[in-house]
């Protein structure tokens, strides 16, 4: 018997909640802006995974041989009976923790897609009948409490979605992680790396318009969830890299002068013709400011790995 267990710790009309506070404070501030992870609606989800097959799209592909190539070391060095992965998704590179790790005993994806969970966990725990799987739908950025497992525990958090959070945001986050850890237990962080602009901006501008299908997919998921009426054929994709603060922005700039409706929150939101709503940040990463913001969260820095090419970095940290 495989132990699976999915649960929720948050209700379930918290994400419609916190979908309209966030498009309500993102549309009537200056500039507009929208929180990344209202991109991931099923349809998101999938265009997530078709960029990450993209030839630009340089990100996965890194992460995954330095995953493939490394999971012997990490494994040795964290030694855990408990692996925590937040934001797992469908938990695919996660393999190669999960069979490198002998003395594994309990698997945590954590994750707010239930469908990404339910679907992952059951197939692992099938497959691995002595391992615990306690999937867990919840927001790790809003205050996460974990089950209780054998220590020591492995946090892992892949794809560089740290990026997404701004400096202030990345320091709480990392405050709360490592509140969830006790001493000796490790956090394995993936993180991208500065490197040539025109790489960074073809990697969230690909050829294809994969990258763009997908910023306007908020627009689509706003549409649906709250009545709107975006025309996301009114707006175009925009990729910038920002060099003084060393991230990517994603943005999507009105064509024409337009006023949109979002009846749930009773708004009625003016653009101006060429106006820009921030949709996403995306932070990249140098070593010693990854060691440094590690350090000031109370985590230690023991390992850093990266691609041959040296476009992503994997870190792993020890709490003290
Ligand atoms: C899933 C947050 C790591 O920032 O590269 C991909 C999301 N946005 N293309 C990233 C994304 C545009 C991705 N993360």
């Amino acid at each position: 018997m495989s132990p699976f267990r999915l649960s929720r710790t948050l209700p379930e009309d918290a994400t419609d909640a916190a979908l309209r506070a966030d498009v309500l404070e993102g549309l009537t501030g200056t500039p507009k802006t929208l929180p990344p992870k209202w991109f991931y609606d099923a349809r998101g989800s999938e265009l997530f995974e078709r960029i990450t097959e993209l030839p630009e799209y340089y990100p996965t592909r890194a992460e995954r041989e330095i995953l493939a190539g490394r999971a012997g070391e990490i494994a040795a060095a964290a030694g855990a009976r408990t692996l925590v992965e937040l934001g797992s998704g469908s938990s695919e590179k996660t393999r190669y923790l999960l069979d490198a790790l002998t003395g594994l005993r309990a698997y945590v994806p954590v994750d707010v897609s239930e469908s990404a969970l339910a679907l992952a966990g059951r197939a692992l725990a099938a497959e691995r009948p002595e391992l615990q799987v306690h999937a867990l739908i919840a927001d790790f950025t809003a205050g996460l409490t974990l089950p209780e497992t054998p220590g020591p525990r492995l946090l892992v958090f892949l794809g560089g979605t740290i990026g997404n959070l701004l400096p202030a945001e990345r320091a709480a986050f990392l405050a709360s992680v490592r509140a969830l850890l006790s001493p000796g237990d490790a956090l394995l962080l993936g993180t991208d790396l500065v490197k040539d602009e025109d790489v960074l901006v073809r990697a969230y501008d690909d050829a294809a318009g994969v990258t763009a299908a997908f910023n306007k997919n908020v627009l689509t998921v706003i549409n649906r969830e709250l009545g709107a009426d975006f025309d996301p054929a009114a707006f175009d994709h925009v990729a910038l890299w920002d060099a003084e603060r060393e991230w990517i922005e994603m943005r999507l700039r009105s064509r024409t002068a337009q006023t949109v409706k979002v009846p749930a929150l009773g708004l009625a939101v003016d653009f101006a013709a060429g106006e820009e709503l921030r949709t996403e940040v995306s932070a990249k990463f140098r070593e010693a400011g990854v060691r440094g913001e590690l350090s000031a969260a109370g985590l230690e820095p023991v390992r850093w790995w990266t691609d041959g090419a040296g476009r992503f970095a994997l870190s792993l940290s020890v709490a003290r």
